[in-house]
C-alpha cells in the first residue's frame, strides 16, 4: 500500500464505525493560549473533554497536522539523528465522546492492525498504565502475557501540555528484530521496536496548580503516527524510506551530488532527513497564518528555517534552496492539504526571504564561531557573552549556537546566554510607556456583560471600586479587542459625571478607568454613557477594515491574510502577508473595490452562531490565535461579499462609511505590508487638507511666477545688451553704400521678438546719422526673423518694412512694421547664403 492508501484505509475503517470524518485543525491553533503548535489530534476538541464544548457527534475520527517544536511534547532534537522522530507529522486519530470506552477501542485497535492490515501478532506488543487492570485483562484476550507491559506515568499516562485533558493510556508497539525478541525493548527508545499507536482514556484534567481533577464523562483519544505506520506497513525500517519522503530526500540527493543513505552516522543524509523534515512544518505553518518572527511562534519558524540552513550548508548549499523543496511537498499533499496548494506561491517566497536574509550573515557568523572556539581549551563551555553576541549581530538562535558547539565537542553557557536576553528585553520594555493598569485577581472574578452592540446609555449595579477603576454588572463600553479601541465617556451618579478615559478586560470583568478618583459606591446605580461620535467613528473605521480585507484577497490573492489591525477614530490600519510593494494600480483597484460596497448602501447583518456552524457560512474569515468561545458572532457585509468573525461593533449599513481612502502602504517586517486608510469624518479632514495645502500651494505658485517672470527679464535684457555690446565694433566695420553705413549680421539663435525689436532700436542707436541695419536670428532651427533699421536721415527715401521684405523675399516671407524699424521672417532656410550674398547690392538698388 501506498501511504495514500493507508490513510484512507484507517479513514475508512472508521467510518464503518460510524465515526464522523472531520477535517485536521490548523496547525496554528486558535483559542488555546497554553499551544503554540497543534501537538495531537485531540487539542480541537479540548473543549468537549473539559465539558465546556460540545460537537453534533460522539464519535469521528481524522488525520490532524501536528508540529512538535516547542513546550511539553518538543522531538526537535531527535529529528534526523533517528529514523523515526519529525517535528511535523501526521497523527491518524478516533475519538470517542463519552460514548465507547476501552474495549471497543482496543478491539478495533486490534482489528486494524491484524485484520485488515494484516500485520503479525506476535511483533505486536501492548503497554498499560501500571494500575490500569481494566486495560490489562482486556488484552489479555489478544496477546500473550509476555507481550503485554504495565508501565508507570512516564511512559503511560498521556498528557496534552502542562494543563489540560489527560489520562492513562495504553500503546501498541511494533517490534522489529529479526526474531521477534524486542520485549525488553518496549519503551527503551529503540528503533527496533517502536510505538505506532497509543490510545488515551481520558478522565481526568491537570489544573494550572497541579491537581487532577475527574472528568464528568470518560472519553477515548487515539493517535497513531502516520509516517510510522506507514514504515512498518511498506516495511522499511525507517520512516524516511516510505514515500512520504523519498521524493524530497532524492531531490536534496540530487541537488547536493551526495547520495542518500538510511544509515545514521552519515552526516550528508542526516542534513537531508533534518531539511526534509522542516520544510514540511515551515511549510503547513505558513500556509496555516504563521510568519517567522522575532518572538513566539514566528521565532519557533524562524529557528526552523536558520537551523535547516545551517544543514543544508553542511550538505555544501551555499545559495537559498529550501524554497526549492515547497513544489515537491504540495505535489505530494495538496490534495490531502489543499491549504498548502493555495498557499504554494506565499510559503515559497516566506521561506526564500528568510533564507536569503540568514544567509547574508551565515557565513561570517561561522568564521565568528570558529574564532571564538579557537580561543578556548577544548571541551570547554562557550560564554553566555559569546553565544549573545551570535544572537544578536549574525541572527544564531541559541540552539544553533548549541548545535554548532556540539559538532565540534564544547558546550554553552545558556544561562549566561538566557540572563542577557533578559536584560535586552528589560532594556527594551523599560523603553515603552504603560498606558494600563495592573488588573488584580480580585477584579478579575466579576463579570460585566457586554450591551453596547446596540446601546449606548445604560444603568447598571457597581460590583467594585477602587480609586479611579470601577467595574458594573453591564456596560455599554467596549473593551479594545481585535485592534478596535475601547470606547470613552461618562459615568454619572447623584448628578455627579465623570469622565472614563479607557477600559481594559480582567477575567470576564471590564474594568472602567476614569480620569478621577471616584465618589461612587459598591451597590449603587450609575448611569454609563458612552461617546457616541467618537464610538461611531470607531465603527466606520472597523467596516471599512472588513471591506478592506477582502477587496485585498479579491485584487491580490486570498493568500492574504490579517496579521493585525488597529480600528481608531481618526484612522484604521491593516497589516497582511503579502510579499510585493502594493503597486498603484492595485491601490486604486482596491480603494475602488471598498468604495463601490460602500455605495452599494449594504445592510449589514451579524449572525451569532455555534462555532461549528459559524465556521461553515461561506468565505468566512476567521484568525488563527483568536480565542472564539462556543458561540461567535458572524458579520456580513454582502453574503457575497465579506463574512467574517468579529466581536466588534459596525455600521448598520455599508453607506455610513462614507469615502474610503488610503493614505499610505509600506512594508513593516518581512512579509508583512501595512495599509493606513481613512474614512467618514478621516477622509472629511484628510480632503480639508489637501485642499488647504493646496490653496497654500496655489499662492506660492504664482509668486514663484512672478519671480520667475523677474529673472526672465533680467536674463533677457542681460542677454540683449551682451549682444548689443558687440554692435560699436560691428558698425565701425560696416560696409558703406555711398556715405550710408550699411550693417547685415547673424546674431544668436533663439532671439525673441521683443528682443530682436530691442536689439534693433540699440543698434539703429550705434548706426549714427546714417545707417542701415538688419539683425538675423534662427529661430528653433526652422526659421529666420529680422529685424530691419533705418536712421531718420534716410526716411524720405527707404523706410525699415522696404528693408527687411526685400530681404526676406530671398527666403520667401515678408514682414512689416514701423518706418524706422521694421521685423519680418521666413522659412527658407536653404536660400539664407543667397540672402547674405545679395543684401547689399539689393539695398543699393533701393536706395539708387
Ligand atoms: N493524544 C494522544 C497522543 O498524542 C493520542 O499520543
Amino acid at each position: 500500500m501506498n501511504s495514500r492508501e493507508i490513510r484512507q484505509s484507517f479513514l475508512d475503517f472508521f467510518k464503518e464505525k460510524n465515526h464522523t470524518i472531520v477535517p485536521s485543525a490548523p496547525v496554528i491553533p486558535h483559542g488555546d493560549p497554553t499551544l503554540l503548535f497543534t501537538n495531537a489530534g485531540m487539542n480541537q476538541f479540548k473543549d468537549v473533554f473539559l465539558g465546556t464544548g460540545s460537537r453534533p457527534y460522539t464519535r469521528c475520527a481524522d488525520t490532524q497536522k501536528c508540529i512538535r517544536v516547542s513546550g511539553k511534547h518538543n522531538d526537535l532534537e531527535e529529528v534526523g539523528y533517528d529514523t523515526y522522530h519529525h517535528t511535523f507529522f501526521e497523527m491518524l486519530g478516533n475519538w470517542s465522546f463519552g460514548d465507547y470506552y476501552k474495549k471497543e477501542a482496543i478491539a478495533w485497535s486490534w482489528e486494524l492492525l491484524t485484520t485488515v492490515w494484516k500485520l503479525p501478532k506476535d511483533r505486536l506488543h501492548a503497554t498499560v498504565f501500571r494500575t490500569d487492570d481494566e486495560a490489562y485483562e482486556i488484552w489479555k484476550q489478544y496477546l500473550p502475557e509476555t507481550q503485554i507491559h504495565r508501565c508507570d506515568e512516564k511512559d503511560n499516562f498521556w498528557e496534552m501540555g502542562e494543563t489540560g485533558p489527560c489520562g492513562p493510556c495504553s500503546e501498541i508497539h511494533y517490534d522489529r528484530t529479526p526474531d521477534k525478541s524486542g520485549a525488553s525493548l518496549v519503551n527503551a527508545g529503540s528503533p527496533d521496536v517502536i510505538e505506532i499507536w497509543n490510545n488515551v482514556f481520558i478522565e481526568f484534567n491537570r489544573t494550572a496548580d497541579g491537581t487532577l481533577e475527574e472528568l464528568a464523562a470518560k472519553h477515548v483519544d487515539t493517535g497513531m503516527g502516520f509516517e510510522r505506520i506507514t514504515a512498518v506497513l511498506q516495511q522499511k525500517d525507517s520512516n524516511y524510506d516510505t514515500d512520504i519522503f523519498e521524493p524530497m530526500l532524492s531531490f536534496l540527493s540530487k541537488q547536493s551530488g551526495k547520495t542518500y543513505q538510511t544509515t545514521l552516522e552519515d552526516p550528508s543524509s542526516i542534513a537531508m532527513r533534518v531539511i526534509a523534515d522542516h520544510i514540511r512544518t515551515l511549510a503547513f505553518s505558513i500556509a496555516d497564518g504563521a510568519i517567522p518572527g522575532n518572538d513566539g511562534r514566528g521565532y519557533v519558524l524562524r529557528r526552523i528555517i536558520r537551523r535547516a540552513s545551517k544543514y543544508a550548508r553542511n550538505l555544501g548549499f551555499t545559495k537559498p534552496i529550501l524554497f526549492s523543496l515547497v513544489p515537491i511537498l504540495t505535489n505530494q499533499m495538496g490534495d490531502i492539504f489543499p491549504e498548502i496548494r493555495e498557499q504554494e506561491s506565499l510559503i515559497q517566497k516566506i521561506i526564500l526571504r528568510e533564507e536569503e536574509s540568514f544567509l547574508q550573515t551565515l557565513e561570517r557568523g561561522l568564521e565568528r564561531f570558529s574564532e571564538v572556539i579557537s580561543t578556548l581549551p577544548q571541551h570547554s563551555t562557550i560564554s553566555g557573552a559569546s553565544a549573545f553576541l551570535l544572537y544578536d549581530t549574525f541572527g544564531f538562535p541559541l540552539d544553533l549556537t548549541t548545535l554548532l558547539a556540539k559538532e565540534k565537542g564544547f558546550t554553552v553557557d545558556e544561562i549566561g546566554f538566557e540572563s542577557l536576553m533578559k536584560e535586552q528585553k528589560e532594556r527594551s520594555r523599560a523603553a515603552r510607556v504603560s498606558t494600563t493598569i495592573e488588573a488584580t485577581k480580585e477584579q478579575s472574578e466579576y463579570t460585566t456583560t457586554f450591551d453596547g452592540y446596540n446601546q449606548t446609555e445604560i444603568e447598571a449595579t457597581v460590583l467594585y471600586v477602587k480609586d479611579n477603576t470601577f467595574i458594573t454588572n453591564h456596560t455599554p463600553f467596549y473593551v479594545e479587542m481585535g485592534g478596535q479601541l475601547g470606547d470613552s465617556g461618562l459615568v454619572s451618579v447623584n448628578g455627579n459625571s465623570f469622565k472614563i478615559d479607557s477600559t481594559q478586560k480582567s477575567g470576564n470583568a471590564i474594568i472602567h478607568i476614569a480620569s478621577q478618583e471616584l465618589d461612587i459606591v459598591q451597590g449603587e446605580t450609575v448611569l454609563l454613557s458612552i461617546d457616541e461620535q467618537r464610538r461611531n467613528h470607531i465603527q466606520r473605521n472597523h467596516s471599512a477594515t472588513h471591506l478592506l480585507h477582502e477587496s485585498l484577497r479579491r485584487i491580490l490573492g486570498t493568500h492574504v491574510q490579517q496579521s493585525g489591525s488597529l480600528v481608531h477614530p481618526d484612522y484604521l490600519r491593516f497589516d497582511f502577508s503579502h510579499y510585493q510593494k502594493v503597486s498603484p494600480e492595485e491601490l486604486q483597484d482596491i480603494e475602488e473595490m471598498v468604495n463601490a460596497k460602500v455605495m452599494e448602501s449594504i445592510q449589514q447583518v451579524t449572525l451569532e452562531l455555534p462555532i461549528e456552524e459559524a465556521s461553515k457560512v461561506s468565505g468566512v474569515k476567521m484568525f488563527f490565535g483568536d480565542k472564539y468561545s462556543d458561540t461567535v458572532r458572524v458579520v456580513i457585509f454582502d453574503e457575497n461579499f465579506s463574512a467574517e468573525f468579529c466581536g466588534g461593533t459596525h455600521v448598520k449599513n455599508s453607506s455610513e462609511i462614507g469615502l474610503f481612502k488610503i493614505v499610505s502602504e509600506a512594508s513593516i517586517a518581512s512579509g508583512v505590508r501595512r495599509i493606513e486608510a481613512v474614512s467618514g469624518i478621516g477622509s472629511q479632514k484628510l480632503f480639508k487638507q489637501i485642499s488647504s495645502t493646496l490653496s497654500e500651494k496655489a499662492v506660492e505658485i504664482s509668486r514663484l511666477h512672478d519671480v520667475i517672470k523677474t529673472y526672465e527679464k533680467e536674463i533677457s535684457s542681460f542677454h540683449v545688451q551682451m549682444i548689443a555690446n558687440s554692435f560699436g565694433e560691428l558698425v565701425q566695420n560696416a560696409t558703406h553704400i555711398g556715405s550710408t553705413k550699411f550693417v547685415l549680421q547673424q546674431i544668436p539663435d533663439d532671439i525673441s521678438m521683443e528682443q530682436l525689436q530691442q536689439l534693433g532700436d540699440k543698434l539703429r542707436n550705434a548706426l549714427g546719422s546714417n545707417g542701415i541695419g538688419v539683425l538675423l536670428t534662427i529661430q528653433e532651427k526652422s526659421k529666420a526673423m529680422m529685424v530691419g533699421v533705418v536712421t531718420d536721415n534716410l526716411l524720405p527715401t527707404i523706410k525699415a518694412g522696404t528693408v527687411v521684405n526685400a530681404l526676406a523675399e530671398f527666403i520667401a516671407g515678408k514682414g512689416g512694421g514701423k518706418p524706422h524699424l521694421a521685423t519680418a521672417g521666413g522659412k527658407d532656410l536653404a536660400n539664407l547664403p543667397i540672402l547674405f550674398t545679395n543684401a547689399q547690392q539689393k539695398i543699393k538698388d533701393l536706395l539708387a
